[in-house]
Order: C-alpha cells, then structure tokens, then sequence
C-alpha cells in the first residue's frame, strides 16, 4: 500500500497523475508510462538524459547510513521533526523530503506524526536504504533540479538536510502556510577532523546567502542554530569524512591509515543552523 501522498505524484514525462497500480509496485499514468517498483520498494522516475551531478556512491551512503544509524546526529533529526510538526497538523498533512540519502531524518518525522511522506534522492544507493528504513514513504529517485514530479501544492513540508534546493520547484509543490525546513552547516562545523581527513568539501552556508538562494519564492520565517559535542570512534570519524561531498574524491585506504593513528575517543564539535521558510504568496492576479 502506498501512502496518500503517492495520489499527489505526477508522470516524469507527461506531467499527468500517476496513479497506484500491482497492489502498490507500479506506478502508472493515462499516457501509458509506468515505473514498477524496485525490489527495495522505491520507483525510479528519472528519465531523459540525466544530470550530470554525481550521485552518491554505495560506499558514500553505506557511512552515512552507519554513522547515522549510531544515533550521532540524533538531536538534529528531532529538533528537525519538532519543527516540521506544526505544519503537519491535519489529517491529510505530508512532507517531501528532498535529498532523502537513507531517509533518517524523514524517518525522526515519521516517528513523530502520522504524515504520508515522499523521499526524494538521485541516488538509487542512498533510497535502497531509505525504503527499507521508511516502508510507509514512497521513495522516488529523481533529480532535484528537474520538475519535481509531485502536484502543486501536495505537501505541508519539505526538509532539505545538506541536500540542494531547488526554491521554484518546493515553492510550487508546497500548500499556502508550508514550511520550507533546511539544515545547512555552521562556521566550525567539524572543524576539529575537516582538515585531517581531508573533508575539504564543506563550506559553511551563510545565513543570508541561504536566504538569497531562495528569494523570490520563500520568506525566513525562524531559525535555530544546534551545537552537539560528539565523542566519536575512530570507524565514525571515517564514516563522517567518507559520507560528505569528499567521499567523492577520498582514498579509503589512506582515510583508513589516518583513522587508525586516532586516540579511542576524538572530540568534534557539530555545528548546524536549522533555518525554516514560508513561502510566499504570489500576488492576486
Ligand atoms: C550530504 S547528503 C544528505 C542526505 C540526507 N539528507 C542526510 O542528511 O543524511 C546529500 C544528498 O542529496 C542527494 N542529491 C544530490 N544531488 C541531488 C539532486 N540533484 N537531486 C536529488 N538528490 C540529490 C545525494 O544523493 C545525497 O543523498
Ligand atoms: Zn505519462
């Protein structure tokens, strides 16, 4: 069985609703285009040429999926799902989740409200894990900055965790009063291992920059800046270094040699900013 938010999706290719088929594992339009499930339950609805971003790896979403699972960046993914709850009041509330990766903060959500949920990814590693984790969503591998194939004004909420923003496109899918919640990286973020591991990709967004990125279709509503002191193994250190924009371009192996020279417990600070949106209403025609 789908959830209700599987009623809102729309044909990657016509753009005309897609309506549950096989008991829940396909996904047709009127058109005749369809799109069965994989066997980890997610639907792959990219079509065309592609992008050309580069998907996460399976190695880079097997050390998200560790690091995470050992509940490291927990207090982020509750404070993310406090949040979002407002929002997600009536009975027919749903939340996208844009950048899913293996789905844990879709989940922390999920946990919290009975909301139906989508979780989008362009990488079929990462909704392999978020499929199994989030069974009641339906998991879509698609490319942010296409049209997104979900209806207008179909969700409540969208979470973006470290993941792009495409504005237009969750401004068009979000109802009038929806939330817009992003989770970006403060100054200092990882500070004590970025340089030793090699985690170079992270670059701390700046709160007006964020915000710029986004106008025209959002206005800040508030913000909340989340500092966690982590006491991490050697393995979480790799993991954390493995699973960001560098687990591109790092050498395992000398990640591996540079982890085992780690004392049993190193200190790092996590710093995030957790900046929610509404978005604005375009003026009467
Ligand atoms: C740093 S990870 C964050 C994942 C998850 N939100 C988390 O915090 O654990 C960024 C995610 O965005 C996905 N992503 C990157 N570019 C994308 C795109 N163009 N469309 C959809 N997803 C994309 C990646 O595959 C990856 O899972
Ligand atoms: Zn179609």
């Amino acid at each position: 069985m789908l959830p209700d938010a599987a009623r809102s999706l729309l044909c990657p290719v016509c753009r005309n609703s897609l309506v549950p088929a096989l008991g829940g594992n396909r996904l047709a339009c009127a058109e005749g285009h369809s799109f069965d499930a994989a066997r980890q339950g997610y639907f792959n609805l990219l079509v065309g040429k592609g992008t050309v971003f580069e998907a996460d790896t399976a190695a880079m979403v097997a050390a998200r999926f560790d690091f995470l699972s050992k509940g490291h960046y927990k207090p982020l993914a509750e404070a993310v799902a406090e949040l979002a709850m407002p929002a997600l009041r009536g009975p027919h509330a749903a939340v996208l989740d844009a950048g899913t990766g293996t789905g844990h903060y879709l989940k922390a959500i999920l946990d919290a409200s009975p909301a139906s949920a989508v979780g989008l990814d362009i990488s079929k590693f990462a909704l392999r894990r978020a499929a199994r984790l989030n069974p009641d969503a339906v998991n879509l591998v698609c490319d942010v900055w296409q049209p997104l194939p979900v209806a207008d004004a179909a969700v409540d909420v969208v979470t973006v965790v470290f993941a792009p923003r495409n504005a237009a496109e969750f401004a068009r899918v979000l109802r009038p009063g929806g939330r817009l919640i992003v989770v970006t990286p403060r100054p200092g973020h990882l500070a004590e291992i970025a340089g030793q591991t090699g985690m170079l990709g992270i670059e701390p967004a700046k709160e007006e920059r964020l915000a710029a990125s986004l106008e025209g279709h959002f206005a800040p509503h508030s913000t909340r800046e989340l500092d966690l002191d982590l006491g991490l193994e050697p393995a979480d250190v790799g993991h954390l270094a493995l699973m960001g924009p560098a687990g591109h371009h790092l050498d395992p192996t000398a990640l591996d040699t540079i982890t085992a020279a780690l004392p049993p417990l190193t200190k790092v600070s996590a710093r995030f900013r957790i900046s929610v949106f509404e978005p604005l209403t375009p003026p009467p025609a």
